[in-house]
């Protein structure tokens, strides 16, 4: 039997140009025997590189080793034991009349990562060009209605005070009383995004979605009690923190629930059930899902549904949703709608855990 040391690297020895060759290319490289796919000869980066691996001196365990095809000319490989990404050519070489199958691995982990660095920049270049859209449409819009509102109601208000003192009918004067509460609201939601728009710095730390959810609905307790509607609260006991700008989530939770009984407006009171959980998702991130039993929305509305002044509603602005991922893209979060199986909507955001972030 032959020993073993001599039975690796049979070629190597009567090649012995081989491995001059293999230690001047500057990537990892190694000889295979066509014949039987035994590592001949490796330089000094295919050992820093593949030595690791086992099964490295058999072309077809390197191979399955990396999750690639044995012939894959061109693979892209991620090393297990490094996490390093490689190129991968096979080339037939015939040296000394020895039949060879040369392998060259280039590291590409560093392009790949580059890669992904200009990906993300580009996410978040496109992410502010957006809020900025927003933000600025909004703002527009706030400054170019907030002026004819306010001679509205003082038109209202001339004229109530010209019936009181004729003495007019009490129909005209209820309806201009109705006039002038419904273009004050007009104004108090402009000023509302106003507030909003006005960049304020976002100031992100360690927040209680529980407290958060306890303020909106004290924030909408009129409203639901208006439309006889009880809210439940289904928080899953000690939900992780969240590292978060409060008031912006406030802010985010307030459309979506406002959404929710609007979306709730047409049907009976009985049926009206709107619940929010919070949970922690697969992805270890807290989870808050606003859930209604609205009308829900068909496909083509559920793709428009955060286009900038995409609104089904007659007093609607249709920036409420468009405003609300923004902020959660922001936290680096997701925002989305699902259709609720049993009919109505879910709208859920998902938010970072605190823990980690301090
Ligand atoms: N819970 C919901 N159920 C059904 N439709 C909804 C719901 N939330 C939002 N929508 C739809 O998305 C549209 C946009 O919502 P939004 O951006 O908040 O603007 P607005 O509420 O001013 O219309 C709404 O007009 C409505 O058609
Ligand atoms: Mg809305």
């Amino acid at each position: 039997m032959t020993p073993p040391a001599a039975r690796r690297r049979p070629a190597a020895d009567a090649a012995p140009g081989l491995g001059a060759i293999l230690g001047a290319i500057p990537f990892a490289c190694a000889a295979y025997a066509r014949a039987d796919g035994a590592l001949v000869a490796g330089n000094r980066g295919f050992t820093d590189a593949f030595s690791a691996l086992p099964g490295h001196r058999d072309r077809a365990q390197l191979a399955a080793a990396l999750g690639v095809p044995a012939d894959a000319d061109g693979a892209e490989a991620r090393a297990p034991h490094s996490g390093h990404w490689y190129a991968l050519h096979w080339r037939p070489l015939s040296l000394e009349g020895h039949d060879l199958e040369l392998l060259t691995a280039v590291d590409i982990s560093a392009r790949l990562e580059a890669l992904d660095t200009h990906k993300h920049q580009q996410e978040k270049l496109l992410f502010t060009s957006r809020l900025m859209s927003v933000g600025e449409m909004a703002a527009t819009l706030a400054h170019e209605l907030n002026q004819p509102l306010a001679a509205i109601v003082n038109y209202l208000n001339g004229s109530l005070r010209l019936v009181g003192q004729a003495g007019g009918p009490a129909q005209v004067e209820r309806a201009l009383v109705a006039a002038r509460t419904q273009a004050e609201h007009a104004s108090a939601v402009i000023s509302r995004v106003r507030e909003f728009v006005r960049a304020r710095e976002p100031k992100r730390d360690a927040q209680d979605v529980t407290v958060i959810a306890n303020t909106v609905l004290e924030l909408l307790r009129l409203e639901a009690e208006r439309q006889q509607l009880r809210i439940d609260l289904a928080l899953s006991a000690a939900l992780p923190m969240v590292y978060a700008d409060r008031v912006m989530v406030e802010q985010v939770l307030l459309n979506l629930v406002k959404n929710a009984i609007e979306a709730m407006r047409e049907i009976p009171a009985a049926q009206r059930e709107l619940r929010i959980e919070g949970r922690v998702n697969l992805d270890d991130e807290i989870e808050v899902r606003v859930l209604d039993r609205g009308g829900g929305l068909d496909a083509a509305e559920s793709e428009q549904l955060f286009s900038p002044f995409f609104t089904t509603k007659t007093d609607g602005l249709g920036i409420g949703l468009a405003i609300c991922r923004s902020i959660i893209e922001y936290h680096e979060g997701r925002l989305f709608f699902e259709p609720r199986p049993d009919g109505g909507s879910v709208f859920a955001f998902t938010l970072p855990r605190a823990e980690g972030r301090l």
